[in-house]
């Protein structure tokens, strides 16, 4: 299945109705199908949504080496920057626990190259649907960013 629909701000504070936060979750769920997750069995799904409205699916996708397993968010993240998408509203991510699944510290560097701190949202949720709502700020403060090797270049 792919996702079909368009989610877009409900107003000028850049923010989600709960209707619309209901299906991007959703659509995380459904990518959780499609996790490769071999070793851990432990299946991750995420659902980025563009500022155009467009939405991204991704999936774990573990390997014997084990470091070179991808998490959900950077194979949606990946998936829509390969596309030529470069600004972003929200992530959706799901698994199959009953707490609810936050992104790992390396996922929220690859959302910090593309997000902005204040603005992009990260919805994290139980297996059930239930979800909290941060900021990227929130969950990454201070992240090191390209401006921060822009103002140190000395060549
Ligand atoms: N994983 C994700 O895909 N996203 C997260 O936010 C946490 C961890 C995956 C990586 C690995 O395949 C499995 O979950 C166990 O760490």
């Amino acid at each position: 299945m792919s996702f079909v629909g368009k989610i877009q701000y409900k107003n000028e504070k850049q923010e989600f109705d709960r209707m619309e936060t209901e299906e991007l979750i959703k659509a995380a769920m459904e990518a959780k199908e499609h996790a490769y997750a071999p070793y851990s069995h432990f299946r991750v799904g995420a659902a980025l949504l563009t500022k155009s409205g467009k939405v991204y699916q991704g999936c774990n996708i573990e390997n014997a080496g084990y470091s070179p397993t991808n998490c959900a968010e950077r194979t949606a993240f990946f998936k829509a920057v390969y596309e030529g998408e470069r600004e972003f509203a929200a992530i959706a991510i799901n698994g199959d626990g009953d707490d609810y699944l936050y992104p790992c510290g390396v996922c929220r560097q690859v959302m910090a190259e593309f997000c902005e701190p204040e603005t992009f949202r990260i919805f994290v949720s139980k297996k059930n649907g239930e979800y909290l709502e941060y900021t990227l700020g929130e969950l990454f403060p201070g992240a090191f960013t390209k401006d921060d090797i822009d103002k140190a270049r000395v060549y």
